[in-house]
């Protein structure tokens, strides 16, 4: 540990940049829609606190708990050694049951409980409660419980899966990535070689390609998403296993990939980016997209989508990390320096070995 702390000059530079009024409009407008889209993970988490009965074990603690108190009243086997208390509120209150006496004549429960049963009773929820309850298998995330692989798997036996999620990465880097070009193309200058990682079937890679021609692209995903992915001028596909191995460049671009899984994964794959990487003296460094919670800490809006994603993402064992999440895995993976830039619900950090 002394040696990792030693070793990591980290001087972050945080840009807030001045967006043009377009790009800035658009940013937000992405954000709402988010908001309203993942609206329902509200629901799902009202629900799942419900069928865990939390408020239930805080009050049979009296009105507040540790997380081990809150885990082991509900059954979980407490695994991690958190401090903090968390208490009952006004609100809270309101949702224990009626068989504990005191107070509890006012209870909401059973009403709250009838208008979520679409909730209840959705895979999402009825996943994330059968996690929080399983604990033979740890490392499996919701999705995989539930269906026996993980997404990724899963996409690789259905079509429709996997055209779906396809597009979907299409459509979010067709409306991105022009802005990313458009307002921050310098992150690309100076590069002559580009991975996109997890790269799904070229999106960003295309719009990249297209604005820096003298930039040779790389696409790598799994052999599923290459198969699928459209020929395009100037980029090349690639199919592989980035837990593997990553093809040599001066840059590694990752949009949207490393929020999809936890810290030892992330550590892995940032460790497998650095080893395909030149020295940062030598132009190497690897260009994030993704999001940092509280990047704006002041937008409520903003971040209270950042943090519905991040429940959202809870079921394919993903995670949304603040700057203090990210600092500790480019700690650990190796990495020296890095730099952020705010960008409506993402961010784009640059990453330096
Ligand atoms: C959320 S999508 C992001 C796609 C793309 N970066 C974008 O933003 O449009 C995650 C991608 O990771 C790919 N992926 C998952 N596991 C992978 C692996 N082991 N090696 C390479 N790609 C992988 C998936 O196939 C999928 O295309």
């Amino acid at each position: 540990m002394v040696f990792l702390s030693v070793s990591f000059v980290i001087h972050p530079q945080h840009n807030t940049m001045a967006l043009s009024k377009e790009s800035k409009a658009l940013l937000q407008a992405q954000v709402e829609l988010w908001n309203q889209t993942l609206s329902f993970m509200k629901s799902v988490a009202l629900a799942v606190a419900l069928d865990l009965r939390i408020p239930d074990t805080l009050r049979h603690h009296g009105g507040a708990a540790t997380l081990p108190q809150i885990l082991s009243g509900i059954g979980i086997n407490p695994c991690r050694h958190d401090e903090p208390v968390y208490k009952l509120t006004t609100v809270s209150c309101l949702l224990t049951g009626d068989d504990v006496g005191e107070n509890t004549a006012s209870s909401l429960s059973p009403m709250l409980s009838h208008v979520l049963y679409p909730f209840h009773d959705s895979v999402l929820s009825v996943g994330l409660t059968a996690w929080f309850r399983h604990d033979e298998e740890p490392s499996k995330c919701p999705y995989a419980l539930m269906h026996g692989v993980t997404l990724w798997e899963m996409c690789g036996s259905s079509e429709a899966l996997n055209a779906s999620i396809n597009n979907a990465m299409a459509a979010d880097s067709r409306f991105l990535v022009p802005i990313v070009v458009e307002e921050c193309g310098g992150i690309f200058r100076g590069i002559d070689s580009l991975v996109d990682v997890a790269g799904g079937v070229g999106g960003a890679a295309a719009t990249i390609a297209a604005a820096f021609p003298s930039l040779k692209c790389m696409v790598l995903d799994l052999p599923h998403v290459i198969a699928k992915a459209p020929s395009v001028s100037n980029v090349q596909f690639v199919a592989g296993d980035m837990f593997e191995s990553i093809p040599p460049a001066n840059a590694i671009f990752l949009k949207y990939v490393l929020h999809d899984w936890g810290d030892d994964k992330c550590i892995k794959l940032l460790k497998n980016c650095k080893q395909a990487i030149p020295s940062r003296d030598a132009g190497g460094k690897i260009i994030i997209i993704d999001i940092v919670v509280g990047s704006s800490p002041s937008d409520i809006k903003l971040l209270e989508t950042q943090v519905l994603c991040d429940l959202y993402f809870m079921e394919i064992g993903g995670v949304e990390r603040d700057e203090q999440e990210w600092k500790k895995i480019f700690l650990a993976a190796g990495f020296k320096d890095y730099n952020i830039m705010p960008l409506g619900l993402r961010s784009i950090i640059e990453l330096y070995p």
